[in-house]
Order: C-alpha cells, then structure tokens, then sequence
C-alpha cells in the first residue's frame, strides 16, 4: 500500500525502518515500486547521474518535472518527493509556494524536499500551510556546499552538532513531516533521530537513523565520476541472484509482456530488494559505510547542550 506522512510516522514510531531511493526515469522507478521501496526521491542528484552536469546547481524547475513526471508514471503507488532545485526556493516565499505547488500539480508528487535549517525555516511554513508537504535536509548540503568549503562531513565538532540541532528542531516547528540528514557520523544523527517527532532519514549518516535513502545510479554502479564511499553498489552480490532466476525461466520468449522479466529492469529489481532487505534488517549501513568519529571528537560533540 502507498505510504503517507502517516503511515511513515507510524513506522517510526513502531520501529519499522524506512527504505528510501532515488530514481529520475521509467525503469528505475518502475523497477523500485515492484522492489517494494517505501518512498522515492526525485533527486537533483539527477542533474548530475542522469543529464550529466557536473554540480546539481544547474538543474532548473522544468527539468525536475519532466523528471518527476516520468518517475510518477513508472511508480503510480509509491510515495515520491520532488527534490527543490537551487534557485527555486530562495528567492522569495512566493517562488517557494509556486514551485512546491508545480512539482504537485504538474507531476503528482506526495511532498518536496528543500535544503537549509532555520534559513529556510519560514519557506518551509508558506509552504505547508499552502498543503504540501515538506521534507527538510541537513548535514551536508550540496547545493550551498560551497559556503561550507566543499562536500564536507557535519556533526563531528560540538558546533556543528549544535548547529544541526538547533536546525532541525527549527525546521520541525515550522512542519517538516521528515528530515534527512546526510553526511554525519552515526552517533549524532542518532541524537537527532530520537529527539525528534518525525521520521529521520540517513544518507551516509549511520544505521540509527529512522530509514536510509541511497542514490539509484550508486547502487547499480551506473554512475563512474564520483561515488561517495558510503554509497553501496549492490551488483557484485545480486548478480548471481539474478543469473540464478534467468536459469530457472525455462522459455523467456513465452513470457507475457507484464511478466517478462529478463534483463536490466529485472536485475535493477533483484538490487532494490537486496538494499531494503539490508535497511529494514538494520544491516545497512554496516561500518564500511559509516563515517568514523574520533573518539576525541565524540567526546567534544557530547559535550553539547542538546546531548
Ligand atoms: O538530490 C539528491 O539525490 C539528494 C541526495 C544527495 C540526498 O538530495
């Protein structure tokens, strides 16, 4: 059954982990809703893995719907979030409503997502109160990750803990129904996890988090200029899960339309569900995937007011 801002809450609540990709297409959605995934983003992530820029900072409004229609169409009964390109929030609470309004009108979309913390605290307002609803991101942002000094990992000193914190929390006064947190060392995206109401997500942030979220083109391995090291590639050990299901088909070609199931579409399957079987066990992200802390900077970040 589709999700809802509801049923996410609740899953928090109950401790049921929430699994989360992005997709920019047809087949890769398509491929996530038969995967069973609990929500899609729509990532501006797709200027980069899918149009080949080089930042996602030229990624306009027009191409986020074309994208997020598409996505809409392959995974009708899905939760999908529509990724605020840059420039499409910043300038005014007006552009902000507009634009979250034409990722709902235009392509369907169950919520939006926005960068920033109390910066952006009262955009993320107008626009709940206009009806739709708002994911928020903190951590590494990559949109304004120059004004941090490049992609950098958050959370590992007491001010940038306290920072996050306080974001957050600002940020879930104004009506987020969810937060991601990306790039941060586990125990501190922890903290922010249990303190607050609404469900946290982790990219690259630890297994404590309320869910994970992770990049389509990583887990497939279809994107070769940058992959962050948390970022898991599924293939090497799905690809024999799925040699073993084509051997086990003893006549593809006799195979009806909605039943065929013989190539990349498939294998893009086998890979989604091995990745939620791994988030709803709480065995991704293992240690290999985590940011490491010092024990010198834990000690630092625990001695926070918020901790
Ligand atoms: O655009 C995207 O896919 C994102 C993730 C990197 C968190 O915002």
């Amino acid at each position: 059954m589709k999700k809802t801002i509801v049923s996410l809450k609740k899953m928090k609540e109950c401790g049921d982990l929430i699994s989360w990709i992005t997709a920019y297409d047809l087949p890769f959605s398509q491929a996530a809703e038969k995967a069973g995934v609990d929500m899609i983003l729509v990532g501006d992530s797709g200027g980069m893995v899918q149009l080949g820029y080089e930042t996602t900072n030229p990624v306009t409004m027009n191409e986020m719907i074309i994208l997020s229609q598409a996505v809409r169409r392959g995974a009708p009964n899905t939760f999908i979030v529509g990724d605020m390109p840059q420039g499409s929030y910043e300038i005014s609470n007006t552009e902000a409503v507009r634009n979250a309004i034409r990722f709902v009108k235009e392509a369907g979309v169950d919520a939006v997502k926005l960068e920033g913390g109390r910066r952006v605290a009262d955009r993320v307002r107008c626009i709940v109160d206009a009806g739709v609803s708002v994911i928020g991101h903190l951590g590494l942002t990559p949109q304004s990750s120059a004004s941090f000094g490049g992609y950098r990992v958050q959370g590992k000193t007491r001010e940038s803990f306290d920072a996050t914190f306080e974001d957050a929390e600002a940020l879930q006064n104004a009506g987020i129904c969810a937060l991601l947190l990306e790039a941060m060392p586990e125990a501190p995206a922890a903290k922010i996890s249990r303190v607050l109401d609404v469900p946290v997500l982790g990219i690259g942030a630890g297994k404590s988090t309320d869910g994970q979220l992770v990049i389509i083109h990583d887990l497939m391995g279809f994107y070769q200029s940058f992959r962050p090291w948390f970022a898991k590639c599924y293939i090497p050990e799905v690809i024999s899960e799925f040699t073993e299901y084509i051997s086990s088909c003893s006549d593809l070609r006799s195979l009806g339309r909605d039943d065929r199931a013989d190539g990349l579409l498939k294998l893009a399957e086998v890979a989604i569900s091995a990745y939620i079987r791994e988030v709803k066990g709480g065995l991704f992200p293992n240690e290999d995937y985590t940011y490491p802390i010092k024990k010198e900077e834990l000690d630092d970040v625990a001695q926070s007011k918020y901790w």
